[in-house]
Order: C-alpha cells, then sequence, then structure tokens
C-alpha cells in the first residue's frame, strides 16, 4: 500500500501519509515537540497504539523497555508510517484522559471493562484482571455535547423534555464502545463499572435531573444503579450485571469517589485534598480518620464557559503562555492559529497579567481598557478577568470552609492532589500565583485521570472498596456555612 491513515485519537484527526513517512513529519505540524532532537533518548515523545501497528526495531524495542513502557508504545522520532494506525500522543495525555497508571490489586480471573462517563468525554478500558494491564481503550466525546456542553445546559434540556433522548444517547454510545473493545480483544468479561458524577448517572439510568436544577439541590438516590447487561439492549455478555458506582452528594459523584480510591485519602495519615477541576470544581479534604467534600461553582470557567473566547482543551486552544519573550509566548494546541483559550491558559495569562501590573489586585485592568489582547485574534475582556476571580474565589473557599470544617487551616494540608481534563497543562506555580490554591507549590502535584484509575479499582475491589470510602465522607454544602459570602468576596482579590 502506498498510503496509510493515520489517526490522531481522540483529536479525531485523521492524516493520509505517504508509506514510510516518519511519524516526527506527521506530529510536528501538532504542535508535538521533540526535545532530544529525535535521538531516542529523552523518551518525550513517546506515542500509544491503539490500534494497527508500527514496526519496531530491536535498538527502539530497547529504548522502550528501559522507559518501563510496554510495546504498545512508541517512540514518534524512531516511527515511521507502514499502515493504517490509531495512536495516542502522550503530549496530548490531558486531552486523551486515558491512563495507564499502576496502582495495587489482588489478581483474579478474567476481564473487566472500566468507564469514565465524563460531561465530555466518555473513556473505557478493558482490563486484564489477573495482571491489571489494560488491553484495549477506547475514547469518544459524550454524544450529549449536541444537548449543550455543560451540566447546566444538559440540566436545562432535561427539563424541556430531553431526558429520554439523552439517555438513549449515552446508553448507546456506551454500549457501542464497549463492543469496539471486544471486536479488538474478545475476551469473556466479567464485570463492568461505570464512574461519572451525580448527572450523568441520573441521565444513563433514566433519572430526571430536576432536583439538581433548584434549591436545595437535594437528590435522594444517590447509592450505585446496576443493570443486567440485556436490559441496556448493548450486544455483549457480561457476567455480572453493569454497575454505575453510588455518588456521594448532589453534585460530588462516583467520580470524584473513584479519584479518592486513585489517591488513597481514606487510607493515609498526611491530610490530603483532591481538587478535580472538571465540570464542577468538586474538592475532597481529609485522611483515614475522616473526609469532607463539597461542589464549587469553580468548573465553567476552567472550561471555558462564561470567558468571551473560552473554549475547551482542543486544538486551537492557548493551552499555555510563558514570558520567554516579551511580553509573552503562547502555546496552542495543535500548533494552530488560536482561536481561544481553555483553563490552563486562562490561569497562566491572570498570573502573567498580574506580574506585569496590568491588572490590579481587584482584577480591575490598569490602563482602563475594556480588554488585553493575548494576541490579534484572542483577547480577554474586564468581564472575563472577574469570571475567573469568581471561578478561583469559589476554589480558594471551598478549601477554607472545608479545612475548617476538619478543625484545621489550609497551611495544615499536607498535600494538594489536582485531577482533570486539562491538569497536565496547568502551571501549578500560576495557580498559586493567583491565589487560586492557597498552599506551597511543593505540595501541589497533578494526578491526571484519577476518575478512571479509581474505576479500574473497582473492578478488582467490588464494593467493599466504595463502602469504606462513603462511610469515611460527609457531603458540605458550602453556602450553608455562615462564613461562606466573606470568605468567598475576600478570595476574588489576587494575591
Ligand atoms: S524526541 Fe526524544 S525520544 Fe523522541
Amino acid at each position: 500500500m502506498d498510503q496509510h491513515i493515520i489517526r490522531l485519537s481522540p483529536l479525531g484527526k485523521e492524516l493520509t501519509v505517504n508509506h514510510n513517512t516518519p511519524m516526527m513529519d506527521v506530529l510536528h505540524g501538532f504542535g508535538i515537540e521533540f526535545p532530544c532532537g529525535g535521538k531516542g533518548t529523552c523518551g518525550k515523545c513517546k506515542i500509544k497504539i491503539l490500534a494497527g501497528h508500527l514496526e519496531m526495531t530491536a535498538p527502539h524495542r530497547e529504548k522502550i523497555l528501559k522507559l518501563g513502557l510496554d510495546d504498545s508504545w512508541r517512540l514518534a522520532c524512531l516511527s515511521r508510517a507502514t499502515e493504517d494506525v490509531t495512536i495516542q500522543v502522550a503530549q496530548f495525555e490531558a486531552l486523551i484522559l486515558a491512563d495507564d497508571t499502576k496502582f495495587d490489586f489482588i489478581p483474579q480471573n478474567g476481564y473487566g471493562i472500566a468507564v469514565d462517563v465524563g460531561t465530555t468525554t466518555l473513556v473505557a478500558q478493558l482490563v486484564d484482571l489477573t495482571t491489571a494491564s489494560v488491553l484495549a481503550v477506547e475514547t469518544m466525546l459524550n454524544p450529549q455535547v449536541k444537548y449543550g456542553a455543560d451540566l447546566i445546559s444538559r440540566i436545562q434540556k432535561d427539563l424541556e423534555g430531553h431526558g429520554a433522548q439523552m439517555t438513549d444517547l449515552i446508553q448507546n454510545a456506551i454500549g457501542g464502545m464497549l463492543e469496539k473493545l471486544m471486536a479488538q480483544q474478545p475476551v469473556n468479561v466479567k464485570r463492568v463499572v461505570l464512574v461519572g458524577n451525580t448527572a450523568m448517572q441520573r441521565t444513563f439510568v433514566g433519572l430526571s435531573l430536576n432536583p439538581l436544577s433548584c434549591y436545595p439541590f437535594q437528590v435522594a438516590d444517590l447509592g450505585a444503579k446496576t443493570f443486567p447487561v440485556n436490559d441496556l439492549g448493548w450486544k455483549i455478555d457480561v457476567e455480572e450485571p453493569v454497575c454505575f458506582y453510588p455518588s456521594i452528594g448532589s453534585f460530588v459523584g462516583s467520580d470524584i469517589l473513584a479519584g479518592i480510591a486513585a489517591t488513597g485519602i481514606h487510607r493515609h495519615e498526611k491530610m490530603t485534598a483532591l481538587i478535580d477541576l472538571g465540570t464542577n470544581g468538586e474538592i475532597v479534604l481529609g485522611n483515614r480518620h475522616g473526609m469532607v467534600c463539597a461542589s464549587t461553582a469553580a468548573g465553567p470557567a476552567f472550561e471555558g464557559a462564561n470567558i468571551s473566547m473560552g473554549m475547551r482543551a482542543v486544538t486551537g486552544a492557548i493551552s499555555s503562555i510563558t514570558t520567554d519573550q516579551t511580553p509573552w509566548s503562547l502555546q496552542v494546541i495543535g500548533n494552530e492559529k488560536a482561536r481561544g483559550i481553555c483553563g490552563s491558559g486562562l490561569i497562566d495569562a491572570m498570573a502573567i497579567f498580574r506580574e506585569q501590573e496590568l491588572i490590579g489586585s481587584f482584577g480591575d485592568i490598569t490602563t482602563g481598557e475594556e480588554s488585553i489582547s493575548l494576541d490579534e485574534v484572542v483577547v480577554l475582556t474586564q468581564k472575563d478577568i472577574n469570571e475567573f476571580q469568581l471561578a478561583k474565589a469559589a476554589l480558594a473557599a471551598g478549601l477554607t470552609i472545608l479545612a475548617s470544617e476538619l478543625s484545621i487551616t489550609t497551611a495544615e494540608i499536607d498535600e494538594i492532589v489536582i485531577a482533570g481534563a486539562f491538569g497536565n497543562y496547568i502551571h501549578i506555580g500560576n495557580m498559586v500565583a493567583t491565589g487560586m490554591v492557597e498552599a506551597q507549590e511543593e505540595k501541589i502535584h497533578k494526578m491526571g485521570n484519577t476518575a478512571l484509575i479509581g474505576a479500574k479499582m473497582f473492578l478488582f475491589s467490588g464494593p467493599g472498596l466504595a463502602d469504606e470510602i462513603c462511610t469515611k465522607i460527609r457531603h458540605v454544602n458550602l453556602e450553608a456555612n455562615r462564613d461562606f459570602q466573606d470568605i468567598y468576596v475576600d478570595k476574588m482579590l489576587f494575591p
């Protein structure tokens, strides 16, 4: 064959290239960096094969082994297109949200499928329960995005009578992904675990989102939901009923429950916070003696909502801003012309605007203009800056109130784990500089898709692990705290 198709998952990009084209040439145009110049020594250009094949020479294999990777991985700088292939690029991890983090497990026979049902992205992994290794991965955009990108729009559509269509869409999409997994690896699946926020659980199950639409936002039936696979109409066999894991609160779902499992907060002595910058900006704080959790209104701004040129972390989004050039240099996902800005870029912009005194501590643009231009296309308006302040204040106030619920101060938190879609792009220093997270930089680290890691752990643990977490955690309504308004207003200031 003279030409081959290269698919970049889940960017949805498909390229046709000539036989033997170096993958370095293919990926260069997407902003992928090759720090060692393609010598195969830094490992930074690693790519994972999701379908198809890329040939590997013996020295290439040696380098892959040395990096501790399995043979589904390649170094792009040493690979050429020799047949159709679908790849996941490690430098785009924040977009892909698939994960191959190692975790402790007790081996058992059979296979399981873990599914992270995100508001934006769906990820399913087929796992060998004897080794915990991932045999196949499927990712896709949540087809419910046609009813709106964020949860508020979905809730609205549910109230307008589109609930049944949203249920069909999500059930069929996940069923289709599972069928594709089984087509790649025809094995007998023992169990399927789904995790997601409370709205995703309810819409998957076919329950109304009405309780999430109005005060007091109380959802009565937060528990696990199970279905024999036949009831879902999926054309696969699964030994046990499919289980969507329980939510902790109205806006703290089983994705956070899974995140707690992944981080192990519930078993550690050290006081740890988990901050998920997904849709709701959920926070968990505690240790093995007890945990509290809450959702904040921080999420939407970091997903691009409410920001005039905001967008998700996809091709064309400014994902990172640095000051290695004057006044700054922009990194755009996919190395394309910038069309907008995503959450991580927004945080960088705010930190740099403050550093360069373009905005004051109240967030006011000091030049008196209505906006600040990042380049000839993308601007941030005064309103955008104020939206960022509302979001970062919600997060900082949330952590402060949760700490007070445990009778500690935020200074006594030992570790802060950042999870979420764009976590990998975030400059932690800038989170601290904007006052979004008030802690020393060295206490904060990123952990990627903790929901998916936890869902895989649930494949091994059965309900026991989730039950253990649920008995140790308490959901807190932040706004019911009498100091909330004062703390919230205070946190709107830039440090
Ligand atoms: S660029 Fe360094 S290993 Fe490929």
